[in-house]
């Protein structure tokens, strides 16, 4: 399996423009998460995590990426844009779910990492004895979710460039987080695939917090017009690579197959972006 993201394709071959389509475009040249968003149709591990983070860091300051003031469509995207704001409820139900189940001892893995906050975000104040893992196709991502390991102190923490699909690991980790590869892959067939690798790689009983996007019909929105601009941006503007929805009991059907409980599925406030939190099922052993 390659990259999910696309690498520099030229975007929305065949799309239809009208002047709406051609003047959000050239709103979203004005800055570089508009700008990688027209190149890729997706949001790699950096991207990814300037929108996770967003409410800590940039809305504090009101100042982009490059240190310029928001322009009102970059703001509305970071505030207003409703599966940007899924994602950041998400994150934190995500760190709290594996934080509320992490114990000394255990070996924890992200993939794909990403810059790796759902980890290196956590507090292991009170463990010991705890390694961590990233594994992502990008290189970039691995170095720059590094340098930020480096200021965790007492914790193992190594790095690998490897395809999600091939982990090549047996009864291993006691904890895999993965979060935006799913939302890639439209073949359930393609999800069950990844979800067993990953079942063959924890220990029996280890935990997988998981998530995935709604369909549209079930989503809740803060503002119906701002989930109209959203799907005029991410549609028929951008032609976005992340829109593979699906229901809570597919979901569930995809893990069980894969030799999974799941154990608690927790919503966001709009029922756009769950999180899940799955365990290797004790009777299943794919080691
Ligand atoms: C949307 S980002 C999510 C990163 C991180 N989990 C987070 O939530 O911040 C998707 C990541 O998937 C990685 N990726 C795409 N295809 C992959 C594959 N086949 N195997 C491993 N990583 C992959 C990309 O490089 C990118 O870092």
């Amino acid at each position: 399996m390659n990259s999910l993201i696309s690498h520099g394709q030229s975007p929305n071959k065949g799309f239809v423009q009208t002047p709406a389509t051609h003047s959000l475009r050239a709103e979203l040249q004005e800055f570089e998460l508009g700008r990688f968003l027209i190149e890729h149709q997706g949001l790699n591990g950096y991207w990814t995590n300037y929108v996770l983070l967003y409410p800590q860091t940039g809305k504090l300051k009101g100042l982009s990426s490059d240190g310029k003031p928001l322009t009102g469509l970059e703001r509305w995207l970071l505030e207003k844009c409703p599966i940007f704001l899924a994602t950041q409820e998400r994150f934190v139900v995500f760190k709290k779910l594996t934080q509320q189940h992490l114990q000394s001892g255990m070996s924890l893995v992200s993939v794909p990492c990403g810059l790796m906050q759902d980890l290196l975000g956590l507090d292991y104040s009170v463990v010991q004895d705890i390694s961590l893992i990233g594994i992502d196709l990008d290189p970039e991502s691995l170095q720059l979710a590094a340098d930020f390991g480096q200021s965790l102190a007492n914790i193992r923490i190594g790095f690998e460039q490897r395809d999600a699909w091939e982990l090549g690991v047996n009864q291993q980790w006691d904890f895999i987080t993965s979060n935006g590869l799913n939302i890639y892959v439209e073949e359930a067939q393609t999800c069950i695939d990844l979800y067993r690798g990953f079942a063959r790689a924890l220990k029996r009983g280890g935990y997988l917090p998981i998530s995935f996007i709604t369909p549209p019909e079930e989503w809740i929105p803060v503002d119906r017009q701002d989930l109209q601009q959203q799907r005029f941006l991410f549609t028929d503007v951008l032609g976005v690579k992340w829109q593979h929805y699906r229901a809570e009991v597919a979901v569930r059907q995809h893990l069980e197959a894969a030799g999974f409980d799941v154990l608690e599925i927790v919503y966001d406030s709009q029922r756009m972006f769950p999180a899940v939190l799955a365990q290797k099922s004790r009777a299943a052993d794919h080691g």
